[in-house]
């Protein structure tokens, strides 16, 4: 059961059983690049099963801001699309608020549409890494600066000439970056590569192949020529695997639990998770699986498990890069030791994440050290104690599963949990009722 404290404190008591079945919001990737991308095409689309998040919303604004046309209620979007050149400047800065890929995909798109154009948001934002997309871009032609040289926010835009084919080797595995650099791509003179590291979820690329482009993957190289028009389609937004990987992992650490995830986005680039829960011993089922607009979409069903330590790293980080940090709370409650690794791209996501998880899981009793690039884990009893998310939303989420399946929790910056799950605390609440 949770409780309102304060406005952004929340009390997480622990939970008698976990029971039911939960619709998760649509993904948050997959609707940022439905309404940026149709942005940029001809004719209308209609996008349903939008984001619930404010990420998303963030998104909307912004391209309202670029003169697009849309209607936007509960869970749809429909908007007009302007063509590739039909953006307009906007006459003030866009706020991308808490939003990383509405930053880093939105360079990607005004870098090569010749607008000059200010990108801001938040004090998270503006302290995530900007360098990875801005030197790139600039490389490839464009003007693009910021603070500290272009490393951080705000990002100034300006028209520049023609964007040159170029070849990318981002350092880091990064599927914003990947993104923004094939999006400028689109409007270069002649064909973009970007050679991965490690493969990074392909959202892009199949949306952009869907409205005409020409993209072509090879192992973990992306190429995409310059096109003269997109079509503007439809999308129909699968459920956000990152927002029912909380659920799945519930299901699986509390003792009395059976929960059913409806309609969840199994796209292979984002899955990780799952190769992880099945090597610690979880169950999990896949039912009903099925092709939604191109993605796998299926329902899951997490059940009580006994699990086992395990050691997660290398190209495994990547494809489960927002559930990284269940993995933390999942290693104290399985037997023997569990050790991530690779994983030092967490310290620049909303919060500094290997740190966060740390403090919080300790704070609640747990045996977890953060290195370099990852944690150790050790089984442990959690008590009742207090975590502070430091308002990133997917700390907020993991601390109240940690509540709810340990002694409770105090967590502070609760109301994060809007940026990718407004209705989270309800859908918590609901599951874990003793009259489910
Ligand atoms: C995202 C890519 C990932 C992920 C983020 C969403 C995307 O970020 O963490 O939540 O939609 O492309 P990085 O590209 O920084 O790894």
């Amino acid at each position: 059961m949770s409780l309102a404290v304060a406005s952004s404190d929340r009390l997480v008591t622990g939970v008698q059983r976990v029971r039911g079945t939960v619709r998760v919001p649509g993904d948050k990737s997959v609707s940022h690049r439905a309404a940026l991308f149709n942005a940029l095409g001809d004719g209308v689309a209609r996008i349903t099963n939008f984001s619930s998040g404010a990420d998303c919303g963030s998104t909307l604004k912004c391209l309202q801001q670029l003169g697009v046309n849309l209607r936007h209620d509960r869970d749809w979007v429909e908007l007009q699309g302007r063509g590739l050149r039909g953006l307009q400047e906007p006459d003030d800065v866009l706020d991308c608020g808490n939003s990383g890929t509405t930053m880093r995909l939105l360079s990607g798109i005004l870098a090569g549409a010749g607008l000059f154009a200010v990108l801001s948001g938040d004090a998270s934002l503006r302290r995530r890494p900007m360098a990875r997309v801005a030197e790139p871009l600039r490389h490839a032609g464009a003007l693009i600066n910021g603070r500290e040289g272009g490393s951080l926010p705000p990002l100034a835009i300006g028209p520049s000439q023609p964007l040159k084919a170029t070849e990318h080797r981002p350092e880091v595995a990064s599927a914003q970056v990947k993104s923004a650099l094939l999006l400028a791509g689109l409007y270069a003179d002649g064909v973009t590569r970007v050679v991965e590291r490690a493969a990074t979820r392909d959202h892009t690329e199949r949306l952009l192949r869907a409205m005409g482009a020409t993209v072509r993957t090879e192992a973990t190289t992306v190429s995409v020529e310059p096109v003269e028009r997109l079509e503007c389609v439809d999308v129909e937004v699968p459920g956000d695997f990152s927002s029912a990987a909380f659920w799945l992992v519930l299901g699986v650490l509390h003792p009395n639990a059976e929960v059913r995830i409806q309609n969840v986005g199994l796209n292979p680039t984002r899955t990780g998770l799952l190769t992880i829960l099945e090597r610690m011993g979880a169950s999990v089922q896949v039912d009903n699986a099925r092709d939604v607009a191109g993605e796998p979409v299926a329902d899951l069903v997490a059940t009580s498990s006994r699990l086992r330590g395990t050691q997660v790293g290398g190209d495994l980080v990547p494809l489960a890069i927002d559930e990284i940090s269940l993995v933390a709370l999942l290693g104290l409650f399985a037997e023997g030791e569990t050790v991530v690794s690779d994983a030092a791209e967490l310290r620049g996501k909303e919060s500094d994440r290997l740190a966060v998880v740390a403090d919080g899981l300790s704070a609640l009793g747990g045996d977890i050290t953060a290195t370099n690039d990852g944690w150790r884990i050790r089984a442990s009893r959690l008590e009742r104690g207090r975590a502070e998310s430091q308002a990133d939303h997917r700390m907020a989420m993991l601390f109240a599963l940690a509540g709810a399946v340990g002694g409770g929790a105090e967590i502070g910056g609760a109301d994060s949990v809007a940026i990718s799950y407004p209705s989270f605390w309800a859908d918590l609440e609901r599951l874990t009722s003793d009259r489910a």
